[in-house]
């Protein structure tokens, strides 16, 4: 199989998405893989915008630096563009669903589908709440990006 290319999908891609996208990019860099790892929001509003500043702040906090990424809305190429889409919630899965055309390369599914345990579960929205959600959802994209290694036989 050629290297597989991952698209993690939330609602404004300023706060979860980018988390998830940093911590794969991470470990993707780290395994010296040459994979394609990105993000996007189901909505617009963020675009062209770095990400959350807390969201920046959990990440460096672990060494990962996420300040270069900027949001950008999902678009239908992108089910031809990536092997597999991961949607943060099940409102981002099913404005995918709705968007997806019939005959998409990409799979579609929960980002936690792929974390042993957590099968249908949703990562929180950390945008209305403390510094501590944002603790809480980087422990979440680091799970995950564990989940998309072993998927794709690295973990
Ligand atoms: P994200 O969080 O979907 O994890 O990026 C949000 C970011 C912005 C908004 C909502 C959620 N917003 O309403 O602007």
């Amino acid at each position: 199989m050629t290297s597989p290319s991952i698209l993690f999908v939330c609602l404004g891609n300023i706060c979860r998405s980018p988390l998830a996208d940093g911590a794969l990019r991470h470990r993707v860099r780290q395994l010296g893989l040459g994979w394609t790892v990105d993000s996007a929001g189901t909505g617009g509003w963020h675009a062209g915008e770095p990400p959350d500043r807390r969201a920046m702040a959990i990440a460096k906090a672990h060494g990962v630096d996420i300040a270069g990424l900027r949001a950008r809305q999902v678009q239908r190429a992108d089910f031809e563009r990536f092997d597999l889409i991961l949607a943060m919630d099940h409102d981002n899965l099913d404005g995918l669903k709705a968007i997806a055309p019939p005959d998409a390369r990409a799979e579609l599914c929960l980002a936690l589908d792929l974390v042993a345990g957590r099968e249908g579960e949703a990562v929180a929205d950390p945008y209305y709440g403390d510094a501590d959600g944002f603790g809480v959802t980087w422990a979440d994209a680091q799970a995950i990006a564990e989940g998309v290694l072993r998927r794709f036989g690295r973990g």
